[in-house]
């Protein structure tokens, strides 16, 4: 992997998975052919499901590459399950009641997330990128997808997980800082205060070498060569493209978005049972204290009455899912987020972007991984000399 490699491409942007319909086939073809790497986001899916959007976006994307994120299956302490669960259900009934929905359950393929079937439909249709997180695949699988022409991402949020993702030799690793918006990607769903972006790129270097992928707050171009200065090599944004036209997310979560009536997100398992940030809303405010850790049971408790708010048009009883860096978020099409991006880069590390060799040492780059995959060698910016 060549050191300046980064610079060669068009801009390394990683657009987030985004789980709960945001991130769907038309958002990631948007920022594929638009010279970053779009994913789809599998959780809370179907194998089939899956499967159907994966066709959908070979489609729109043609030849460019692209990525699919999967869930690595945990399980709730069944302590928790059976009796901190039943009281939170008790206290969410009104809320139900009150938007004439009913509280859901686990779906059979909810608790693995399908993952035996997601996992062998994607080795037997192979695509350019599959990423993880809430755990680490086996080492088995990492070498499965490895044979079968798939680059492999682990997401971490401590330089432990860290060390023990480097264990199964995944291609990249995402770094999921705290500042980042929905669920904190960390392996057990324990509570500790997750660490900002900047630290944990530093203690995640110090003990691998791997190609790093930054999350978390990321709205600018500036910010973006910060942690391309700290170790990174590119960056994941969700928060940036949640008001894109091409962004699936329901009306009034994107109109929540931009409503200066909300002024903070939090970290919450009012939600899904797991810490995740959002916009602080009544839901939130009302049912965190009491909330369980108890996914995914919690997120499908919540499920019917989130989607009841989304058509009645009340973001009070939704999860609006933000970074920290929100208000930043622009309604405006993923390319021109990508444009924007890129020029704001370009402020920083003009002289880099030169068909010349860089002036000097610049970040390692996962986009020489890029371009070897099917249909990058003609991303604005041009194939990596050898
Ligand atoms: C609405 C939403 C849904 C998300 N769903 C997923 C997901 O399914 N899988 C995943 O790995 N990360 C998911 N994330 C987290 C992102 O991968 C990433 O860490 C985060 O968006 C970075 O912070 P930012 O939102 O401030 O850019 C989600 C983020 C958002 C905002």
């Amino acid at each position: 992997m060549s050191a300046d490699s980064v610079w060669r491409t068009p801009v390394p942007v990683v657009q987030a998975p985004m789980a709960g319909g945001a991130s769907g086939p038309a958002l990631a073809a948007a920022v594929s052919r638009a010279g970053g790497l779009g994913f789809l986001a599998a959780g809370y899916k179907t194998a089939e499901a899956m499967g159907a959007e994966v066709r959908e976006l070979r489609e729109l994307v043609g030849d460019r590459p692209f990525g699919v994120n999967l869930f690595v299956p945990g399980a709730s302490d069944p302590g928790v399950v059976d009796r901190e669960l039943p009281v939170y259900r008790a206290r969410l009934a009104s809320e139900a009641e009150r938007l004439g929905a009913e509280l859901g359950d686990v779906p059979p393929y909810g608790v693995s997330d399908d993952w035996h079937a997601k996992t062998a439909l994607l080795l037997a249709e192979p695509v350019p990128v599959v990423s993880f997180t809430f755990g680490c695949p086996p080492v088995e699988l990492v070498d499965a997808f490895r044979a079968a022409g798939t680059a492999t991402v682990v997401t971490v949020t401590t330089a432990r997980e860290a060390e023990l993702a480097a264990g199964v030799r995944p291609d990249v690793l995402v770094v999921q800082g705290a500042e980042a918006g929905a669920h904190q990607g960390r392996w057990d769903n324990a509570s500790d205060e997750p660490y900002g972006l900047l630290t944990l790129l530093a203690l995640v270097r110090a003990v691998t070498d791997l190609p790093l992928i930054a999350a978390g707050g990321l709205m600018t171009g500036r910010q973006i060569a910060a942690v391309l200065a700290a170790g990174g090599s590119a960056a994941q944004l969700g928060t940036a493209f949640l008001r894109c036209p091409e962004c699936a997310a329901p009306a009034p979560y994107k109109a929540a978005l931009a409503d200066p009536c909300f002024t903070a997100t939090r970290l919450t398992r009012a939600f899904s049972g797991r810490p995740a940030r959002g916009l602080v809303n009544r839901f939130l405010t009302e049912h965190d204290a009491y909330a369980p850790a108890a996914y995914p049971e919690v997120h499908y408790a919540t499920a019917p009455v989130r989607r009841a708010a989304a058509a009645a048009g009340d973001p009070e009883a939704m999860a609006l899912w933000a970074g920290q860096g929100w208000r930043l978020a622009r309604e405006e099409p993923a390319a021109d987020v990508l444009a924007r991006l890129a020029a704001e880069l370009r402020e920083v590390f003009g002289p880099w972007r030169t068909p010349a060799e860089p002036p000097g040492p610049a970040p390692a780059g996962i986009l020489p991984d890029l371009r070897r995959l099917p249909g990058a060698d003609d991303l604005p910016g041009g194939r990596a000399t050898p």
